[in-house]
């Protein structure tokens, strides 16, 4: 008898041979009673489900949430008071690439936490950008069309990109930021993430705050230029799974100083610029970042396709204490992830055991495919809501604090009376002679191929942000392309201009 264990079939009964399959004699044919057979390439024909429609490529890891400051005036979260420790799970992306894309490319990248809380789990699905392309969700598709392939070339269009930017000029800051040094961080550990939106703190005495949350990396910002990218991705394509499983598989921990930033729900109004634009940051001279604790990733999971592939963040999660802001964008988020993981991993993709809360669970949700756990109303009997079975009952204290809203229902223009162009500019002048350089070459690069008009149109927006902007990535585009004022195109590929 062997020490090892008995191989079997999914139904438990031992498997006798694992190398040859049932044949009418030596040379065949197969016999379709071979059930062992079938059941291996009936399996191996669902390996794979739908990727991720967007953020395809990620790398994730374990660790924990520590909570060293006091906010507890502000929310009434268990998972953010003094002293609490929080199991987590991060998954970090890029945005436009499909689940094979390199690592190394100028991206945004995803920043998505789910926090294991005492209440239920929260996820925080932010980005390595405080700011988003577009605040209306009504436009996110088209953008993400532009980011995708065309339909006739079947690859990345530069000109669908400036084309929808050049005609967004909402897009204007996080495109900076994006063709900025931080465009391409060397791996997750090397860049700061952000809950980008603003979502809500409320306390025990019913009073709400509005707040951002910021997570500093304390590995310091490490980034590639694009030639160093290039070189790179030609060696592997894997550079930030690589770097992230190993700094967790050997002890190298990486962390993040966790902030906030926290606006009086009277203060709504007051600012120049519209709290709930995710277009825009609140700058810290208003409100000044407060340290509330420290993320750390310290374990890797056992295997990938369950614990990372499978993981399902929404914005919709949200614990007592912490919740959603008027941002259209968000709002529009809520509905958005768990559709796409019915979709992607099935009804119950919440019972998977990495998206699994882990605490008590009780709903009256039911059936339904794959559903594995029965009865989840705490009582026998109880199938329906209200009952006198003794089942699971609502609970007051987690109601949130009412809301105001007004106005009158319509379609309003979010591009009139909207200044895009004074953040953009504030960055700007953040930067050095190097990163103005850079900023320029790189939107030269990521041009080529784009016809003239498109190009004039960007440039009429980068002028408004500032005249160096403009002058700069005009020169770059002579530069790179030999490109002349209203000339009919950058040299590039037709198929990079379809
Ligand atoms: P501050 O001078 O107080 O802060 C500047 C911020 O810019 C820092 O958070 C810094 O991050 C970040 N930063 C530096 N280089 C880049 C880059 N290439 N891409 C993205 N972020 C970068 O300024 P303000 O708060 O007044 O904001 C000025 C501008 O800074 C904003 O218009 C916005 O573009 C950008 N910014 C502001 C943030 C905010 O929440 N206020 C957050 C991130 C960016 P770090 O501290 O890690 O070096
Ligand atoms: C992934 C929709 C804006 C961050 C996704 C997915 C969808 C989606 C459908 C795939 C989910 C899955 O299959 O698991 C939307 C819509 C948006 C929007 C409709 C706007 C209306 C944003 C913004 C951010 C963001 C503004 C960041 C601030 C992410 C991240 C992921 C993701 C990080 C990957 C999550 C993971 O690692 O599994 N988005 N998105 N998205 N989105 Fe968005």
């Amino acid at each position: 008898m062997s020490d090892k264990p008995t191989l079997t079939t999914t139904a438990g009964a031992p498997l006798p041979d694992n190398q040859n399959s049932i044949t009418a004699g030596p040379r065949g044919g197969v016999m379709i009673q071979d059930y062992q057979l079938i059941e291996k390439l009936a399996h191996q024909n669902r390996e794979r489900i739908p990727e991720r429609v967007v953020h395809a490529k990620g790398w994730g890891a374990f660790g924990t949430l520590k909570i060293t400051g006091d906010i507890s005036k502000y929310t009434k979260a268990k998972c953010l008071q003094p002293g609490a420790e929080t199991p987590m799970l991060a998954r970090f992306s890029t945005v436009a690439g499909e689940l094979g894309a390199a690592d190394a490319e100028r991206d945004v990248r995803g920043f998505a936490l789910k926090f294991y809380t005492e209440d239920g789990n929260w996820d925080l699905v932010g980005n390595n950008t405080p700011v988003f392309f577009v605040r209306d969700p009504y436009k996110f598709p088209d953008f993400i069309h532009t980011q995708k392939r065309h339909p006739r070339t079947n690859l990345r269009s530069p000109k669908a990109m400036w084309d929808f930017w050049s005609l967004s000029p909402e897009s204007l800051h996080q495109v900076t930021i994006l063709m900025s040094d931080r465009g391409i961080p060397v791996d997750p550990t090397f860049m700061n993430g952000y809950g980008s939106h603003t979502y809500s703190f409320w306390n025990d005495a019913g009073e709400r705050f509005w707040v951002k949350f910021h997570f500093k990396t304390e590995q310091g910002h490490k980034h590639y230029v694009n030639e160093e990218a290039e070189k790179l991705i030609g060696k592997s394509r894997e550079t930030y799974q690589e770097a992230l499983f190993d700094k967790v598989e050997t002890g190298q921990y990486p962390r993040w100083k966790v902030q906030v930033q926290i606006m009086p729900e009277s203060d709504t109004g007051k600012t120049p610029y519209n709290p709930f634009d995710l277009t825009k940051v609140w700058p810290h001279s208003d409100y000044p970042p407060i340290d509330i604790g420290v993320m750390e990733l310290n374990r890797n999971a056992d295997n990938y396709f369950a614990e990372i592939e499978q993981a399902a963040f929404s914005p919709s999660n949200i614990v007592p204490g912490i919740s959603h802001s008027p941002d259209k964008m968000l709002q529009a988020r809520i509905f958005s992830y768990a559709d796409a993981h019915r979709y992607r991993l099935g009804t119950h993709y919440e019972a998977l055991p990495v998206n699994a809360p882990k605490c008590p669970v009780h709903h009256y949700h039911k059936d339904g495919q794959m559903n594995f756990f029965g009865q989840k109303t705490g009582a026998t009997d109880a199938y329906y809501e209200p009952n006198s079975m003794g089942g699971a009952v609502e609970d007051k204290s987690a109601m949130e604090p009412p809301l105001n809203i007004e106005g009158a229902m319509a379609r309003y223009n979010h591009r009139e009376g909207n200044d895009d162009f004074s953040q953009p500019r504030a960055l700007f002048e953040l930067f050095d002679d190097g990163q103005k350089s850079r900023l320029f070459d790189n939107i030269a690069a990521a041009m080529g191929g784009v016809p003239g008009e498109i190009i004039e149109r960007q440039l009429a927006l980068f002028k408004q942000v500032h005249p160096d902007y403009e002058a700069g990535v005009r020169a770059a585009l002579k530069e790179a392309h030999g490109y002349e004022a209203n000339a009919i195109s950058t040299p590039g590929t037709q198929s990079a201009a379809e």
